[in-house]
């Protein structure tokens, strides 16, 4: 049977490996603290996988703090998580003879229980960071500080920006006056953040609202921070294509130039079935509306460049879930069907590839415009208020695990203003630097396919 335990090519370690062996090579554990489980409730198991997942790849990058601690003797401080707290108290005692400076903790966790298993997650919420908890004999343990600490997104790109720069950082010492910006969604999270942001440097904005009284007060808001602020609300509802030609008409009426055209606008669920003009919501609201929107201020940017000699930006907010899509991408078959699990996968896809189709019209037409996608992060904002228990999870966690809203705008305003994206058209970013989408959003026949197909449908029968 020994020569059945062949070595795996890439870990060295096979079948007959003990938990002591792979755990005694580089890989250093100091200063993590594990959670041991013994039953496995799929969704809660997930979750601390996650969680053990991140804290290893903080771990990883943060060899050269482990190996200071580990001269200075610091062991693994080790949370156990179990059913029987008699049987896990025998553990914690039995350890120590072999580690004598182990860190270990005893909590009760039955993750057949929901109620117990949100029980202990909402007591680790409650850690606040730079702080610690301690639980039955005063062991203080870390680990939800080092999650929130861990901003492993917090390594800089090329750029010399990373996932927890903000807005306001990634747009210091640029100078935005003499600049007019409409921004979609500016009523509320990422898009309220980018208009102060962009406000803050001299931009003339244009908040393009739905409600338009959201939209006041958050330019009110805005206006007691930056009394100087330049900004304009109006009203435009990216579900009725009717919304989006009267708005394109009063914006065009009002002889404002155009520089920069924010699409942030969105939404992950809808109450309605299908939209005003009978569409699926996720996709009329996300993409057709935009899509109809820049046709439409297309030529008012043209005219601007001119006037200027400044370079147009155009930016299509997508995200992320732009890769949770059916195998064809966009099911253009289903698009006057009510929304399924893929809708809002397939509306963000269709941002990018609206983005790349118009970057390589534009480049064609010789024209001085640029437009390019991004995926903000993952920001606990309102896009999240009618999905209740996704919800709740961000509220407990997500100050810990997720960007918040300065941070979440950085990427908008970085390719809005920023030097360094003059001239980058048709690319996709991600924490203020170029990323890689999914294959499907690279697919430049796919990107034709939906620009017809969109004009088809905005065209007027
Ligand atoms: N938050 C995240 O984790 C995350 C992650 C990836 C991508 N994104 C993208 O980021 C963008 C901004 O989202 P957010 O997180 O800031 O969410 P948010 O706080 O809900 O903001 C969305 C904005 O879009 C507006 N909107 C929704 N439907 C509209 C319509 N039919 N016509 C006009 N405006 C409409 C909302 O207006 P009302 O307030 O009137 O509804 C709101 O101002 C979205 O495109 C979203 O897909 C967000």
């Amino acid at each position: 049977m020994k020569n059945l335990g062949w070595k795996g090519s890439t870990s060295g370690f096979s079948a007959y490996s003990t938990a002591e062996e792979v755990t005694t090579y580089k890989r250093n554990l100091t200063g993590l603290t594990d959670i041991v489980t013994g039953f496995v409730v799929p969704l809660i198991h997930f979750i601390v996988c996650c969680l053990q997942l991140l804290m290893r790849m903080h771990n990883l990058n943060d060899i050269r703090t482990q190996e200071r601690q580990r001269s200075a003797g610091v062991e693994p401080a080790r949370v156990l998580a179990v059913r029987n707290m008699d049987a896990g108290r025998n553990v914690k005692e039995a350890i120590p003879k072999e580690s004598p400076n182990a860190k270990i903790d005893v909590m009760e966790l039955d993750l057949s229980s929901m109620a117990s298993c949100l029980g202990v997650l909402g007591a680790i919420s409650k850690v606040k960071r730079g702080a610690t908890a301690s639980s039955e004999d005063g062991t203080a343990y870390e680990f939800i500080i080092r999650i929130s600490r861990m901003w492993f997104f917090g390594r800089k790109g090329p750029s010399g920006f990373s996932a927890s720069s903000t807005a306001e950082e990634v747009t210091q010492g640029i100078d935005g006056i003499g600049l007019t910006a409409i921004v979609t969604g500016a009523s509320s999270g990422i898009g309220a953040e980018t208009t102060r942001v962009l406000a803050l440097r001299g931009v003339h904005v244009v908040m393009a609202v739905r409600n338009l009284d959201a939209g006041r007060n958050v330019k009110e808001a805005i206006l007691k921070e930056i009394p100087s602020a330049q900004i304009d609300v109006m009203e435009l509802d990216l579900s009725s294509m009717e919304s989006v030609r009267k708005f394109a008409s009063e914006y065009t009426s009002s002889g404002l130039p155009l520089n920069i055209l924010i699409n942030n606008a969105g939404a992950l669920s809808s109450p309605s079935k299908l939209s005003q003009d009978n569409i699926e919501p996720l996709f009329a609201t996300n993409h057709i509306g935009h899509f109809l929107l820049t046709n439409m201020l297309l030529e008012i940017m043209k005219k601007t460049v001119q006037n200027s000699k400044q370079e147009g930006r155009i930016i299509n907010v997508s995200s992320v879930g732009h890769r949770i899509v059916s195998r064809e991408g966009v099911c253009f078959d289903k698009i006057y069907d009510e929304a399924s699990w893929f809708s809002y996968g397939q509306s963000k896809l269709a941002n990018i590839l609206h983005a790349n189709e118009l970057a390589r019209r534009l480049k064609e037409g010789g024209e001085e415009i640029t437009a390019n996608s991004l995926h903000p992060g993952a920001i606990h904002t309102n896009l999240l208020r009618h999905q209740g228990f996704v919800n709740a999870l961000f509220s407990l966690f997500g100050k810990y695990m997720t960007k918040n809203v300065q941070q979440g705008a950085a990427t908008t305003c970085y390719v809005a203003l920023h030097p360094q994206v003059k001239g980058i058209s048709g690319k996709y970013f991600m924490d203020s630097n170029i990323a890689e989408p999914s294959s499907q959003a690279k697919d430049a026949e796919l990107a034709k396919k939906l620009w017809d197909f969109s004009l088809s449908i905005t065209e007027k029968k």
